[in-house]
């Protein structure tokens, strides 16, 4: 199918992607587009292949059949650059660089040859709920959650408008988490970013998605709002999603 026939160019959209590592079907059929400037919820069961499917998302791996388009173009087609610049990631523990913040939040800039100016340093870590002063911090002696906030911020360096968030909340209080969810939750308000958000918390799924994608063994059983997915007959996605994601 041609995509750019369509009317609606959706910034993801999977079209019967598979994936396999070693004669093993991880990802079987994942057909699917995600709604421009929303929160979609990646849930499902352990083994499901949700990271996999984000790696997939990120170019970090490739499918092995199916396409992957971002925002109306072919992911191969992409230069990995502009591929990073446009889609960002963010996981459960993303590693930090030895330096300060300010080092670390340089990193994907320096990475295409630029630097990262102080004004700019200054407003990426307002923009994640920061005080200035953390820029001159070492950042491997940050908290679990300020650790979190610099991680989005390294993101937020490039102005993607899309974010793949990968557990991001899974070893946080509940204090951090909750600044965690207000961020990206305002992120996604206020400058429309399309979110893909990897959640074991059907709690936390529930509170901040929009829609949802219901994956088991490597497909994408379900998708749509909650309402949608509770009316699923998929066996699978009944038990997972039952009276939990309320
Ligand atoms: N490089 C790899 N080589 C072999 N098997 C892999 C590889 N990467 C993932 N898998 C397998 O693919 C399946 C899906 O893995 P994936 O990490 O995507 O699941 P997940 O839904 O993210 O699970 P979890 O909720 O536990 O994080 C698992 O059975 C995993 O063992
Ligand atoms: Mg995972």
């Amino acid at each position: 199918m041609n995509i750019e026939e369509n009317q609606v160019v959706n910034s993801l959209r999977l079209e019967g992607v598979q994936y396999g590592v070693n004669g093993k079907q991880i990802i079987t059929d994942a057909t699917g587009s995600i709604p421009d400037g929303q929160i979609t919820a990646l849930i499902g069961p352990s083994g499901a292949g949700k990271t996999t499917l984000l790696k997939l998302c990120n170019g970090l791996i490739s499918p092995t059949a199916g396409e992957i388009y971002i925002e109306g173009k072919l992911i191969g087609d992409l230069s990995p650059i502009t591929l990073r610049r446009r889609v960002g990631i963010v996981l459960q523990s993303s590693p930090m660089v030895k330096g300060t913040v300010y080092d670390n939040l340089e990193l994907p800039l320096r990475l295409q040859g630029k630097t990262l100016s102080d004004q700019q340093a200054a407003e990426l870590v307002e923009r994640v709920g920061l005080p200035a002063a953390v820029l001159t911090q070492d950042a491997r002696e940050l908290s679990g959650g300020q650790r979190q906030k610099v991680s989005i911020a390294r993101t937020l360096v490039n102005n993607s408008k899309i974010l793949l968030l990968d557990e991001i909340t899974a070893s946080l209080d509940p204090e951090s988490l909750q600044e965690i969810e207000e961020l990206i939750v305002g992120l996604n308000r206020a400058e429309s970013v399309t979110v893909v958000w990897i959640t074991h918390n059907l709690a936390q799924a529930a509170r901040v998605g929009e829609n949802f994608w219901v994956m088991a063994d490597g497909v994408i059983r379900a998708a749509g709002t909650k309402e949608q997915i509770h009316a699923s007959e998929d066996e699978e996605v009944q038990r997972f999603v039952k009276g939990v994601l309320s």
